[in-house]
């Protein structure tokens, strides 16, 4: 995009077309199919049917568990396996349920707070507020499946857990930084890339049958929603670039591989609690194992969404990130319109 204050230019499949401050086509495009596409429009019966358990069913997929072959996780006792599965599902809701909290949602609240320029645009804060709905009820729908499973599976209790990884690295960064207009740049681009990534962490449970079908619904409604919020995310961070002063495109530029490196970080502590947990013997031995191992110390992300919008704004050759290749299991980012 060109920026200039007034009409903004955009490169569209055609050629480079005007469009004078009211967002981009296919920004408009997102806004029109929200009745369509959000869960909350679409879905919001499924939740409250009786939902069909089958206790020997696991609820979260082996094949995910980067300790899944490690002798000392295959001594424990199948109860505790099975003990251990249910932990990281539950886990798993509680930090995509803090992810909306304070990664995603302070970041749309940013930009209908009106704080950058560019985002007083109707259609900005129509596809903004529309992602704030979906978020609430995205919440609300991992609130319940967790709910359900500690009913089910009867979990009494829950190991405290740590602050969210990502969260921790947020703050760190945003500690360094003395002025207002400086963290609110960093809180938009943790939830830009909070928002272009998500998609894909939630795709690998959506499409697994091996787990209790309540859950990979669950997580097949969210991803629907994640797919198209990761277009609108593009679409709102290029609006706003375009407007921004040289300070801000700068810090822009400082956060986006601080967030992405943030986003790969594996927390093994919450592996390891899930495991004490569930009295499996040796969980030192076994964090530490796969703390050796390269999936011990970076998830295996997609960060195709993330690298398109980064494409999008210009600036590939100015953030430094090792992008990964793209996993084979990767769903990307919607569709554009
Ligand atoms: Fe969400
Ligand atoms: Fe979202």
């Amino acid at each position: 995009m060109r920026e200039e204050s007034g009409a903004v230019t955009t490169w569209a499949s055609g050629g480079w077309v005007e469009e004078d401050g009211i967002g981009s086509a296919t920004l408009r495009r997102l806004v029109e199919a929200w009745p369509r596409r959000a869960a909350v429009a679409t879905s919001s019966d499924v939740l409250g049917g009786p939902a069909t358990y089958d206790p020997r069913v696991p609820d979260y997929p082996l094949r995910m568990v980067p300790f899944a072959q490690h002798p000392r996780f295959l001594a424990a006792t199948g109860e505790q396996r099975r003990q251990v599965l249910t932990g990281l599902w539950i886990g798993y809701n509680e930090r995509v349920i803090a992810t909306e909290h304070l990664i995603a949602e302070p970041a749309f609240d940013l930009v209908m707070r009106g704080v950058f320029p560019g985002s007083d645009q109707p259609l900005v804060r129509q596809g903004v507020q529309q992602a704030i709905v979906d978020e609430s009820f995205h919440t609300y729908m991992h609130m319940l499946a967790v709910a359900r499973t500690r009913e089910l599976r009867g979990v009494r209790s829950r190991p405290e857990q740590p602050a969210l990884v990502t969260y921790r690295r947020l703050r760190e960064v945003l500690a360094t930084m003395p002025e207002a207009w400086e963290r609110d740049v960093a809180v938009l681009v943790w939830g830009a890339v909070a928002e272009t990534c998500i998609n894909s962490l939630l795709a690998l449970l959506a499409r697994d049958d091996s787990i209790q079908p309540m859950h990979s619904l669950i997580t097949t409604l969210h991803l629907r929603d994640e797919t198209a919020h990761g277009s609108v995310v593009i679409e709102v961070v290029r609006e706003l670039h375009a407007r921004m002063n040289a300070d801000r495109r700068r810090a822009l530029v400082r956060c986006l591989p601080l967030a992405l490196e943030a986003f790969a970080e594996q927390d093994l502590s919450t592996l390891r609690l899930e495991l004490v947990t569930a009295g499996v013997e040796g969980a030192d031995e076994i964090i530490g194992d796969l703390r050796a191992t390269p999936a011990g110390r970076r998830l295996v992300r997609d960060f195709s969404g993330a690298q398109r919008m980064i494409e999008q704004l210009e600036l590939t050759h100015a953030v430094d990130f090792d992008f990964p290749e793209r996993p084979e299991w990767s769903p990307g980012v919607g569709v554009r319109g």
